[in-house]
């Protein structure tokens, strides 16, 4: 079904942002692997993280909504995860795919894992490595992709493991099998990545241990630890803010307060270029904390943008806000550049190629790299007038509808049902700005 945005005067408004998609993951695993009751408010009710729910839930967790983001999970605790009946299917999700295979891992049960043609399509090699060194092993005939079956291993072996990658998910899938392994497993990663892993395991009564390390960190975690029951507010998504953000920077009045954004070093690096690019930025912090993380309230105006060169070393803390990158740089005037960024190959879409074409359908002149992009920047609004191949990729989708928001001609995607997987309520957030979003 075709979508298409329509250019507004004014995208003004306070709203709450959307509570944080791998905050709720990870709360779903620990809630469901700790002994005794939690109580998780503010939990994103997106695709991706109800199906880490089901599958809690069919591994013998109880989850139980008691309102809107409000669910009551009753954990395994010591008793353990049970064989499920049938196969885990993770829709579109990497992280809950990737993330369930280290808490799997520990566990003599064989399980089926499965997911849509996106998640079909992207590289699994990168969790099986490690979780096959600490006595897992795989089935499957589809070259590491999944579907795939994975036979876990009761009596563990801890690792010392340098993912090669900079990712948050290989990460926390050792992390994970790491809870169950015999011994001291320690990750040591080059560049750090989102620690929500680390904060959420701690305030979950597990013990784990960093010690910074160059550029990056070393994170050990003691095998037999299991994770006490905890009450749990998820913080807001900075990376759906990300997209709120650039519509109110953009807008040719733009003004919007977004509540209750997680402050976190890890995942702030669209804010920085943003700001490095002349986006006019308000920050206000709360007193409260959620989940181990501190909360900001965030402002944004319109703002004359231009370009920049994004530093290497922030990619890891924007890894998944190139897209929207890639809109601001559209409008801003002079080049902007993206270099180390091979990751976003290997994402719900190839995301070099899905960008790129994005603006290019657009009339913006923009070319892929093998690890990142260049776009030319119009030095205001784009032309606009084509229609988006998303690819069922959610961020390409909001970024492409964002960008008409502010264009001079519509742009339409040519789906978007996948933005229910991280941001179920953005139509109706986008409405409430000022947007004019319609179908055909
Ligand atoms: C995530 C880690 C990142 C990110 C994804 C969520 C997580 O993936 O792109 O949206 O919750 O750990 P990588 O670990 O593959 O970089």
């Amino acid at each position: 079904m075709v979508w298409t945005s329509h250019p507004v005067p004014q995208i003004a408004g306070t709203l709450r942002a959307p509570g944080d998609k791998s905050c709720s993951h990870r709360a779903l695993i620990l809630g469901g692997l700790a002994e005794g009751r939690s109580e998780i408010t503010g939990l994103l009710e997106g695709d991706d993280v109800r199906r880490t729910g089901a599958v809690m839930a069919a591994l013998g967790a109880t989850l139980k909504q008691k309102g809107d983001g409000h669910w009551i999970i009753d954990g395994v605790g010591e008793n353990g995860l049970s064989q499920p009946t049938k196969s885990l299917d993770f829709g579109n999700s990497g992280t809950g795919v990737r993330l369930m295979m280290g808490v799997l891992a520990g566990y003599g049960i064989v399980t089926e894992l499965v997911g849509d043609d996106s998640l079909s399509a992207r590289p699994m090699r990168r969790v099986m490595t490690p979780l096959e060194e600490m006595g897992v092993s795989f089935g499957g005939s589809n070259n590491d992709k999944l579907p795939l079956t994975q036979t876990g291993c009761a009596r563990l072996k801890a690792i010392t493991y340098t993912p090669p990658q900079a990712s948050a998910q290989v990460k926390s899938c050792i992390l994970l099998a790491g809870l169950r392994a015999d011994g001291l497993t320690i990750v040591h990663e080059s560049h750090l990545t989102r620690d929500h892993s680390e904060r959420m395991l701690r305030a979950f009564g597990v013990e784990v241990i960093t010690a910074p390390q160059g550029h990056g960190q070393s994170v050990s975690i003691r095998g037999g630890q299991v994770p006490i029951a905890r009450d749990t507010t998820v913080p807001g998504d900075p990376s759906s803010a990300a997209f709120l953000a650039a519509a109110a920077l953009l807008s040719p009045r733009g003004g919007v307060l977004i509540e209750r954004v997680m402050s976190n070093a890890t995942r702030d690096g669209f804010f920085r270029v943003a700001a490095e690019m002349g986006a006019q930025i308000g920050a206000e912090a709360q007193d409260e904390e959620a989940a181990g993380e501190r909360l900001v309230d965030m402002s944004f105006e319109t703002s004359p943008l231009k370009g920049i060169q994004v530093p290497d070393a922030i990619v890891p803390s924007m890894i998944d806000e190139f897209p929207i990158l890639a809109v601001l740089a559209a409008f801003a005037t002079g080049e902007t550049r993206v270099t180390g960024a091979a990751e976003l190959r290997v994402k719900e879409s190839d995301r070099i190629d899905a960008v790129v074409d994005m603006l290019r359908v657009n009339g913006v002149e923009a070319e892929g790299t093998a690890d990142g992009f260049v776009v030319q920047g119009c030095g205001g609004p784009v032309p606009g007038g084509g229609l988006v191949e998303t690819r069922h990729d959610h961020r390409i989708a909001m970024s492409a509808l964002i960008m008409g928001t502010a264009s001079r001609a519509p742009i339409s995607v040519d789906d978007a049902s996948m933005i229910a997987t991280s941001y179920p309520d953005f139509f109706a957030d986008m409405k409430e700005l000022g947007a004019d979003i319609r179908e055909a």
